[in-house]
């Protein structure tokens, strides 16, 4: 086997995690996950990056409304273009773009990694949907590739673990608790590196540079968000996404019979902070800026 088709295997094993137990797991805790990230994207999308008229991908666009955003920003003459692998997060922007009325933003299903990506785009944007590649390199390449001579790529993604307490305080208390199985270890479908797998600005300014971009800057956002409207949604949350999720589902059945303990450990762990209006931890991300040459 080459090592380009072993990539392409490894990749699979990703897409149909997010196709299956991932999605599933997004859409019980949508009206969390699209608050809280918002939280970052509102703020980099209101610097005026996009131009009335302009085509924008939007990578791993996920529900999509990020690109429902981006939709409004560039006008009824321009697109917002949102790609996932997932054919459900395609039917749900589709849904949610037709009930906006936002005529302008189209979502369509691929690998980012490797397939097309249905260019030229004036510029591209992602919120969170660049940390699961198993060969970013690859689709970093892809994604420029897909942009016109000049154009951008403005990235979101979590900084280091320590400064996003809300899941890595979490995953350390499930770790105390059940057993970690690895990737290797387990037939089952797993989400690829992970959230902070983007999080070392030196690492990925040497992938965003091998996959041919330039200018590349990192600036530090950081934004409280709600994990939960009360301490037992935040607690499910953190049992169900992250790496504190992965490590209870990878764990199977063991998993499943520890989870009292693991609640137990998680309220204390999230309880402090609990407020009147929900559960509310401090988050933090890298924008991430660069070019296409030309
Ligand atoms: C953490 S979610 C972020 C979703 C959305 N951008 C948001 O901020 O809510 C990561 C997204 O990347 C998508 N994704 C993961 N690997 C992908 C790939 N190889 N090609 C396209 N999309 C991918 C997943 O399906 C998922 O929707």
């Amino acid at each position: 086997m080459s090592s380009a088709s072993a990539t392409l295997l490894d990749n699979h094993i990703v897409v149909e995690a997010w196709n299956t137990v991932l999605f599933d797991k997004f859409l019980r805790f949508k009206h969390l996950l699209v608050a809280g990230l918002s939280g970052h994207s509102d703020e980099l999308l209101s610097r005026g990056l996009y131009r009335m008229g302009e085509r924008i991908l939007d990578v791993g666009c996920g529900f999509g409304d990020s690109t429902i955003r981006i939709a409004e920003l560039v006008g009824p003459e321009g697109r917002a273009v949102g790609v996932d692998c997932t054919e459900n997060f395609v039917r749900s922007g589709r849904a949610d773009a037709a009930a906006a009325g936002a005529e302008n933003a189209d979502f369509f299903a691929a690998d980012v990694q490797d397939d097309d990506l249905r260019g030229p785009y004036d510029h591209a944007f992602a919120r969170f949907g660049t940390m699961f590649f198993m060969s970013p390199v690859a689709a970093l390449r892809n994604v420029r590739r897909a942009l016109k001579p000049g154009g951008s790529f403005a990235q979101i993604v979590w900084r280091k673990r320590e400064d996003n307490p809300w899941l890595h305080e979490a995953e350390l208390r499930v770790r105390e608790i059940v057993p970690v199985v690895s990737h290797e270890e387990t037939d089952q479908v797993h989400c690829g590196p992970g959230p902070f797998s983007m999080s070392g600005p030196d690492m990925v300014s040497a992938m965003m540079k091998a996959a041919g971009f330039v200018r590349i800057a990192f600036e530090r956002f950081d934004t409280d968000i709600c994990i939960g409207r009360d301490l037992a949604e935040a607690v499910e949350f953190a049992m169900a996404l992250g790496p504190a999720g992965e490590i209870i589902r990878l764990a199977g059945d063991e998993g499943e019979r520890l989870k009292p303990k693991v609640i137990e450990a998680l309220r204390d762990t999230l309880g402090p902070y609990e407020r009147k209006d929900g559960v509310w931890a401090p988050s933090s991300t890298w924008f991430i800026t660069a070019r296409n040459p030309g």
